[in-house]
């Protein structure tokens, strides 16, 4: 009997510590959710070859924007010191996601979402530094950004403070805090005057052009003709995760169906549920 219990506790304890994680373990796989399963840094950083990113190169620098206000090429954000941003302290990092500003004081292109990540829980916050501390250094210089007036930072719809966990219990706050640092409302909101039109937010008709060609973002609203007003929570499911439409037709990107598709299903219903409470707009 006391061997039979023994043999029992050894084998918890072997399949424990072949489980166990540390915490800083446990923040760096929630930094990895975050930057690659729902916020898509990749998108941006990560250089391209014909087929997508080049992950072998991830987050090493990549897209370059070329606007009236600036020239800037999305930074190399792996902990190469020369390069990418060994050199930073977590709080420099911490303070660049929420704020926008670099440790020189320079504000940053608002190319790069910051106002959304205004958002972001201080844990949050804290995997996504613990898992760009964690990712393989790779030397590659990105050319110096080019600004032409001083970088302002309009505010992003819906983003009022940090969040906690606490105010996500209800699940479309909680879908509401996904798609705000998922920058959903980003690409989906029409500009006026370069200025997100908050008062159309979700109304799509933002273009976008690349490898593929053109795209031109969709009205995600609950409007029943221009919208997604008649989509089962399936369909919608369905366009974040594999790109298909409700027709079936396959959607173009730059979306990241791959990414989102990798979202655990309860954030996949919460991002649902906030979706479809968007009240509709033309
Ligand atoms: C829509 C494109 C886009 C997305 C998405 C994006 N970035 Fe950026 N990011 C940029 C661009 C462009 C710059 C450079 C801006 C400039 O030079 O003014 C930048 C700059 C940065 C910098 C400053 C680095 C430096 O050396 O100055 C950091 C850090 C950063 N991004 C981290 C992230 C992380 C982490 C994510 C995901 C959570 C992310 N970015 C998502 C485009 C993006
Ligand atoms: C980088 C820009 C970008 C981001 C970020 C983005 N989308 Fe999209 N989305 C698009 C574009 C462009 C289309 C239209 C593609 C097409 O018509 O082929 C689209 C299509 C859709 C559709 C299909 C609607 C229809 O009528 O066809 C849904 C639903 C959707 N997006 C929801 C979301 C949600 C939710 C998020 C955040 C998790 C998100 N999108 C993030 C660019 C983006």
């Amino acid at each position: 009997m006391r061997t039979a219990f023994a043999i029992a506790a050894f084998l918890a304890a072997l399949i424990d510590s072949a489980f166990a994680q540390t915490p800083n373990e446990l923040l760096i796989r929630r930094g990895d959710y975050l930057v690659n399963a729902v916020m898509s840094c990749n998108g941006c950083h990560t250089p391209r070859g014909p087929k997508g990113p080049d992950m072998s190169k991830m987050l090493s620098g990549g897209m370059t924007f070329d606007e009236p206000e600036f020239k800037v090429t999305a930074s190399n954000i792996t902990p190469d010191p020369d390069t990418g941003i060994g050199k930073w302290s977590d709080d420099d990092l911490r303070k660049l996601l929420r704020t926008g500003i670099r440790p020189n004081g320079e504000a940053v292109a608002a190319i790069m979402p910051t106002a959304f990540y205004v958002a972001l829980t201080e844990r949050d916050l804290d995997a996504i530094v613990a898992y760009l501390r964690s990712i393989p250094a790779v030397k590659n210089e990105t050319p110096a950004p080019e600004y032409r007036i001083k970088q302002p930072r309009p505010p992003a719809p819906l983003v009022k403070a940090a969040m906690t966990e606490a105010d996500q219990i209800d699940p479309v706050k909680h879908g509401r805090y996904l798609a705000t640092i998922a920058h959903c409302l980003e690409c989906h909101t029409p500009r006026d005057n370069g200025k997100i039109n908050l008062k159309r937010i979700g109304a799509g008709g933002v273009e976008f052009k690349g490898p593929f060609g053109k795209s031109t973002s969709a009205n995600i609203t609950k409007n029943k003709d221009l919208g997604i007003g008649t989509w089962s929570d399936d369909d919608i499911r369905r366009a974040i995760t594999q790109g298909i439409a409700k027709n079936g037709e396959p959607l173009k990107p730059p979306m990241n169906f791959t990414g989102y598709a990798r979202m655990t299903p309860q954030d996949l219903s919460a991002l649902v549920a906030f979706v479809k409470t968007l009240p509709a707009r033309k």
